[in-house]
Formats: structure tokens, sequence, C-alpha cells
């Protein structure tokens, strides 16, 4: 039987990189994605030495630039056959309002838009995978972040209201949940699920990020690890094959909040996420 292949994004550091060498200790072949070579690279250095299986494949790609996206899921559909797990976990929380080079605000694109399209251009061989091999899975890393604000998709790039980044990171980490719900419905009856999760509060650069190197709660936080095992566990535990369309908070599966189950909001986002990634003509 061929190797499980397993895709983590933001994999050269904090929670994915342990979500990286966890899955490569349960005998998965990583693609290990991060924003450019040398970071991939380094990522397949620091797994070496873990599992048995062949060294994780480094790719390199910006979240912050659909193309580069675009040829991330070229390069993965020519270098393997099977995709039995996608974890969505790459994120970014500037202190100021950035815009990509594709004109949109930053965490709007790296955390949700990249996502997004990455799924959908993945779309066709996590379909084979799952029923070729019985199943594939995406974990679609969210946050408790997504209770505390909402979503315009009126003016998802922040460009009428006043930017806080707080709640841009918030607002795409709801984007992350109602696209779960959005997908899940779509994935009905393929074998491939998908679930969105909060990995708890852990110690990483992105918190660092968002309240300063020295924030004295730090030590308070998880360590990277911690935060991975829930997202380790949707990716590759057999208890969790199947379910899919579901929030959890680490490993216990919860409501999300109330916004989150708006289906025309899922909808709207659904066809907003389509049309400003190009894909309304097809992929
Ligand atoms: N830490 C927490 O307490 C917490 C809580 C709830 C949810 N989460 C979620 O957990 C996930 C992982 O976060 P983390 O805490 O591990 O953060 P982190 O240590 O800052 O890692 C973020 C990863 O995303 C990558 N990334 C950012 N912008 C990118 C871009 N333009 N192109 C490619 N990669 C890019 C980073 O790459 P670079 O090294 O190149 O920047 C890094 O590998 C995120 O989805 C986050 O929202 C975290």
């Amino acid at each position: 039987m061929d190797q499980q292949v397993a895709l983590v994004t933001g994999a050269n550091r904090g929670i994915g990189l342990e979500v990286a060498r966890g899955l490569v200790d349960r005998g998965f072949r990583i693609l290990v994605v991060a924003r450019s070579a040398s970071k991939a690279e380094g990522a397949v250095r620091a797994l070496r030495g873990t599992g048995h299986g062949p060294e994780p494949l480094a790719l390199a790609s910006d979240l912050g630039q659909l193309a580069s996206v675009r040829e991330l899921a070229r390069r993965v559909s020519d270098s393997v056959g099977r995709l039995d797990a996608l974890v969505l976990n790459a994120a970014t929380a500037p202190a100021r309002r950035t815009t990509t080079v594709d004109g949109y605000e930053a965490q709007f694109q790296v955390n949700h838009l990249a996502g997004y399209l990455l799924l959908r251009l993945l779309d066709p061989l996590l379909r084979k995978t799952a029923e070729t091999h019985g199943g594939a899975r995406i974990v679609i890393v969210a946050s408790e972040a997504h209770r505390r604000t909402h979503i315009d998709v009126d003016d998802p790039n922040f460009e009428r209201r006043r930017y806080g980044k707080v709640r841009a990171y918030g607002a795409s980490k709801l984007a992350n949940v109602l696209t779960t719900y959005a997908l899940h419905r779509r994935l009905k009856d393929t074998g491939v699920t998908v679930n969105a999760v909060h990995p708890g509060t852990v110690s990483t650069g992105l918190l660092g990020g968002m309240f300063g190197p020295l924030y004295p709660m730090r030590f308070l936080f998880r360590a990277p690890k911690s935060g991975a095992a829930p997202l380790i566990r949707l990716a590759a535990a057999d208890e969790v094959g199947g379910i899919g369309g579901r929030y959890f908070n680490r490993f216990d599966d919860v409501p999300s909040s109330e916004a989150s189950y708006d289906r025309d909001l899922q909808e709207r986002l659904w066809d907003l996420s389509e049309a400003l990634v190009g894909l309304s003509g097809g992929p």
C-alpha cells in the first residue's frame, strides 16, 4: 500500500511544524508548505530523524499571492498521486492594515482566501483519494476569536470600515468556520470530510505579533506541540474518521458562534471568495 500523504501550510514554525512532526510520526509523507523555499527546506531539516518514511517534500508558496497558491496546487498534483489530509494552518496578523499583491487585506487573503483557493484546486485530488483509499480529510485551523467579531461581505478588505488587527483576525477566522460549513454541504457523499478547529491558546509568533513579544501572559499558554495535538487527531485519528462539518475547541465538538451558522452568510462568502480568487468560471 502506498503511503498516506498530508499537506500542512505554515509548517515551518509554531503549531504547523508540530503538526507536520506528529503526522510524520504517524507514517504520513508530508508536503511541508512555507512562504519561501529556504523556510520549507529548514522545516524539512527540522523534521529529519522523525518517523521512518520518505523525507518530507519542501514546497514554497507565499499565500499573499494567489498565483503562488495556484503554482503550489500544480506542484502538489504533479508530485503526489493522493492527498489524505489537507491542513490549512498558516495565518498572519499584521499590526497595520496591509494589502497583498492581489489587492486584498492581508489577513482576509492569507487566513481565508488562499486556503479557499487551495482547497478548491486540490478538490479533485482529495475526492480521488477518498474514492480509492476510503476517505480524505480537510482540517481548517480557525480560532475562538471567530466569536468576537462579524464579517462584512460587502467590505471584506476593511476599505470602508476602521481596521483593527484583532477585529480583522477574528473576521478571517469566522470566514474559516463559515467556509467549513459551506464546504461540508458540497462534500456530501464524497468521502472527504472537513472540520474547523481551535488549537487552544498557544505560545507562538502569531500571539507575539498580536500582543508584542514580551506579552506577559505567554508563560501561561500552551506549547506548540500541545496546540498541534487536536489538529493531528482530526487529520489522522480513526475515532474522528467520517466526521465532518463540525467545529472543535481542541478535542471538544462544540457549537461555533451563532453567526457562523447563518447559511445565507456562508453562501455569500463562498460566492465572494470564488469570485475574488478568479474561480467563478471553474478552476
Ligand atoms: N497561537 C494561538 O494561540 C492560536 C489560537 C487560535 C488559533 N490559532 C491558529 O493556529 C494557526 C497556526 O498559528 P501559530 O500560532 O502556529 O502561528 P505562527 O507561529 O505565527 O505560524 C504561522 C505560520 O503561517 C505562515 N504564514 C504567514 N503568512 C504567510 C504567507 N503569506 N505565506 C505563507 N505562509 C505564511 C508563517 O510563515 P512565516 O514563518 O514565513 O511567517 C508560519 O509558518 C493559525 O491559523 C492561527 O490562526 C493560533
